[in-house]
């Protein structure tokens, strides 16, 4: 940190943490010398049954294309998210991956001491990518059971305040606001500030539960819609995802976005994806099963958990690292917590059913060997 290299960074970087992303398959498969497909990953919220086979049939189509550059303004792709949302094309912007929306927002609106303001165990994104603009982000605690408190996030709105990430469902929580919830926030939130909804799990909820945030898109809001083809989708890999938006705010966000930024095979396969229902309906309902089985385990467990709205489960377990190190021993990868100031709990994905059968039975052994991990 005192070599002149440094001296000389931005310095909001000597105290930025890089996000630390869910153990590679690959990695941990060298490291216990077995088969990659040997290892269960439950760790980042991906689609255990893979992509769509017409996404698949498409991005094969397009890499025969692979030496011409992707059409940078994603033409085909947009118009098919904008006809889905009622929206048109100039209402969308593409991402690699929606985590690069967030960093839109961060290159179009953040200064040196503004504010960005969220819920206490929201997606570690929000808090890095205000950190990379040299901006502070405000957490606000949350209601019981781990639910943003919208109120309280209002309450915390300043002047310096640019942004507000509200997540429903939220990354690791897997807790929802409800629709009412955001009616009565958006009545009363002032103008200068830009109102992030993140959806990135919006397709697991029940219709019920289900805010209709594009609506405020149509009035022309200040606010930004983020969506991912990374989770229900299952093409986490390609580095896909969208934002919706009013013309306006599209456009400024446009302006900071590098020419090719979403490459032609993601927005291929995504392209195909969307339109593959079959396989959505297949994924959420693999997700609704697997999910009770989880949280009906835990509990037989005796383990406290979040009733979950999304493709994951937040889980008490005495200690999260201990806990993810003895089931990595067992060729299981889950998500330990403490980078999100849970130290006691891990994050499970729902995996296909053999997957949660074995992470379950896995779960078991570690929690009844391990005596230093203490039961509540
Ligand atoms: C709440 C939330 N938002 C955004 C993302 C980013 O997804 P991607 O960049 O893959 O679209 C994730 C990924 O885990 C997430 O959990």
């Amino acid at each position: 940190m005192t070599s002149s290299l440094w001296q000389n960074a931005n310095s909001q970087l000597r105290d930025l943490v890089s996000y630390e992303p869910g153990k590679p398959i690959e990695d941990l498969a060298r490291e216990l010398g077995l088969a990659p497909g040997d290892i269960v990953k439950l760790a980042s919220n991906e689609n255990p049954l893979g992509p769509s086979p017409k996404a698949v049939a498409a991005m094969r189509e397009s890499l025969e294309r692979a030496n011409f550059y992707p059409d940078g303004g994603g033409y085909y792709l947009r118009e098919a998210v904008a006809a889905r949302h009622g929206l048109a094309r100039e209402n969308v912007i593409l991402g690699n991956g929606s985590n690069e929306i967030i960093e839109f927002l961060g290159h179009a609106f953040l200064r040196p001491g503004d504010e960005v303001v969220t819920s206490a165990h929201a997606f570690a994104v929000y808090p890095l990518m205000a950190q990379l603009f040299g901006a502070k982000t405000v957490l606000v605690p949350e209601r019981p059971g781990f639910v943003q408190d919208l109120d309280a996030t209002l309450a915390a709105i300043t002047p310096r305040t640019r942004q507000v990430f509200i997540a429903s469902p939220n990354n690791p929580t897997g807790t929802i606001v409800s629709p009412a919830a955001i009616e009565q926030f958006m009545a009363r939130v002032p103008a200068h500030v830009v109102v992030a909804f993140d959806e990135a799990y919006y397709e697991f909820l029940d219709p019920a539960d289900a805010p209709d945030t594009v609506r405020y898109v149509l009035e022309g809001r200040n606010v930004i819609v983020m969506r991912t083809f990374s989770k229900i989708q299952g093409l986490a890999n390609l580095r896909i995802g969208y934002g919706l938006g009013p013309a306006e705010l599209i456009d400024i966000l446009g302006k900071t976005r590098q020419p090719f930024n979403a490459n032609g095979i993601a927005q291929a396969g995504a392209l195909a994806s969307l339109g593959d229902t079959e396989h959505q309906a297949r994924t959420k309902a693999v997700t609704d099963e697997g999910r009770a089985f989880l949280q009906k385990n835990f509990a037989a467990l005796g383990r406290e958990f979040v009733p979950s709205h999304a493709n994951f489960v937040l889980v008490h377990v005495g200690s999260g690292r201990a806990v993810f190190e003895a089931l990595l021993r067992r060729g299981i990868i889950i998500r330990a917590m403490d980078s999100y100031g849970l130290p006691e709990w891990v994050r499970v994905s729902v995996g296909t059913m053999e997957q949660n059968r074995r992470c379950v039975e896995a779960l078991r052994k570690v929690l009844g060997a391990a005596p230093d991990i203490e039961s509540r």
